[in-house]
């Protein structure tokens, strides 16, 4: 798995938590933003989409690796996650499933009063069901 550098961990920070401006959390109140790092460097971003019939509610950084399928990513490298918990919350089940289909990368796990986790995909979700989990004996 490559380090990240500082530079790109405040790149991806501040895209999410711009982003995490524009949720739409009437329901939960609970706003998130997550950006990912696509293998050519590009940064695409999503925040929570809730809606009255709660179970369509989309998290934020299934959004997020959703707009960089759409804009062609053939992988994808980070991802950073900003709310306003303390100590930062970590991504649902589902999205450690979702992120866990593109591999295992550095996630960033940050807050509005500027603490930061860095963590990964592999410790997130060990022994995740993948791609290669399709691969006959
Ligand atoms: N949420 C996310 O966007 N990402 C997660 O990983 C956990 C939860 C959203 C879903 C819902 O809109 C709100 O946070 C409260 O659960």
């Amino acid at each position: 798995m490559t380090e990240l550098s500082e530079k790109e961990i405040d790149r991806l920070v501040e895209a999410a938590t711009t982003v995490r401006t524009r949720a739409r959390a009437p329901y939960s109140g609970f706003a998130v933003g997550a950006a990912v790092l696509s293998a050519d460097g590009c940064v695409h971003v999503g925040c929570n989409v809730e809606n009255a019939s709660y179970g369509l509610s989309v998290c934020a950084e299934r959004h997020a690796v959703a707009a960089a399928v759409a804009a062609g990513t053939s992988g994808l490298s980070a991802v950073a996650v900003v709310t306003d918990s303390s100590p930062p919350a970590s991504p649902c089940g589902a999205c450690r499933q979702v992120l866990a289909e593109f591999g295992n990368f550095p996630v960033i796990l940050a807050n509005l009063a500027g603490a930061r986790i860095v963590t990964s995909v592999g410790e997130l979700l060990p022994n995740a069901f993948t791609p290669e989990s399709f691969s006959k004996s």
